[in-house]
């Protein structure tokens, strides 16, 4: 479907991008041609990242240790990404988040998710808009987000509270800095399975009934995400603006329609409700 080019010349910064979801951006990115810089908080998982990443696209892949929760260090950052000449696209891929009552959350726990989620998107973002801004130079910032920003969700509050303040930045900025010719989009992904996210959100009891949930009966494919987040960075989206796009086979439909349980009834059930002919 894609332009074996259709990122040539574009110049990616990946938040988190050592592991997980952002690795996975990571590796369409370069398949298609982009120039990709990543940075994380784990400077040898970075490095080990880069060099696989670097043998698939054929040209080094940047890295830079940071921990996006300090402003000065992300500052840095963007020195450092922009030093050469300013990026394209910032990928708001970074986040932090584990299941708990939320009786039983600390200031300290609120904060580290809230930190990194709210915090550490809003300073990525500034940074790189204030830079591109200035060099008058456009920009694409594509952040991850997760239904429960619409929905809310019990246990996850803290990462809730941070994913619907990302889409509110998503929003506002596209009407403030489109017309600077910087356009912000999101995604929105169901379970795409990951060390991180699985250790700390899927308890192994309930697995096997996770990834068999949603109307597909499976779990997102990380080619699926790595195509949607290339598109959605690419020109071939230019006039895609301030929205996010969902990508978990319906999933978050399936939780919120007052019907889905009935996905349960037997087919004799269903014959019983029938009216009766004549
Ligand atoms: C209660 C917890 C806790 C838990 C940590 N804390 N884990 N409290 N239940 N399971 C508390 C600690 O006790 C501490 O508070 C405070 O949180 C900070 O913990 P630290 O370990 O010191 O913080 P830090 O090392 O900075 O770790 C941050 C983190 C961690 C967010 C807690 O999990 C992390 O680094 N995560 C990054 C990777 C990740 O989360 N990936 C999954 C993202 S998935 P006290 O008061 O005791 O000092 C995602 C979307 C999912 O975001 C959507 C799925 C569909």
């Amino acid at each position: 479907m894609f332009q074996p080019d259709l990122l040539k010349g574009k110049r990616i910064l990946v938040t988190g991008g050592g592991t997980g979801l952002g690795k996975s951006m990571g590796r369409r990115f370069v398949e298609l041609g982009a120039e990709l810089l990543i940075c994380g908080r784990r400077e040898p998982v970075l490095k080990e990242t880069a060099a696989e990443l670097g043998r698939i696209g054929g040209r080094p892949v940047g890295t830079y240790a940071v921990d996006i929760r300090d402003p000065e260090a992300v500052d840095r950052l963007m020195d450092w990404a922009f030093a050469e000449r300013p990026i394209d696209v910032l990928v708001n891929n970074a986040a932090g988040n584990f299941i708990a009552k939320t009786e039983t959350l600390s200031p300290r726990a609120m904060d580290a998710v809230l930190g990194i989620v709210l915090h550490g998107t809003g300073y990525c973002t500034l940074a790189a808009g204030k830079r591109w801004i200035e060099a008058k130079h456009k920009g694409v910032v594509l952040s991850i987000l997760a239904s429960y920003a619409w929905t809310g969700s019990p246990y996850v509050v803290p990462s809730a509270m941070a994913k619907a303040g990302v889409l509110a930045l998503t929003r506002s900025l596209a009407v403030e800095w489109g017309p600077k010719g910087i356009r912000t989009v999101a995604i929105s992904p169901g379970p795409f399975p990951t060390k991180g996210a699985w250790e700390r959100l899927v308890p192994a009891s309930m697995a096997e009934r996770w990834e068999k949930g949603g109307p597909m009966g499976r779990v997102g494919e990380h080619a699926e995400l790595g195509n949607l987040a290339s598109y959605l960075v690419s020109d071939m989206a230019a006039y895609i603006n301030g929205d996010c796009v969902t990508i978990d086979g319906g999933r978050w439909l399936q939780g919120a329609s007052m019907f889905s349980h009935l996905a349960g009834l037997t087919e004799d059930e269903w014959a019983a409700m029938r009216p009766k002919k004549g």
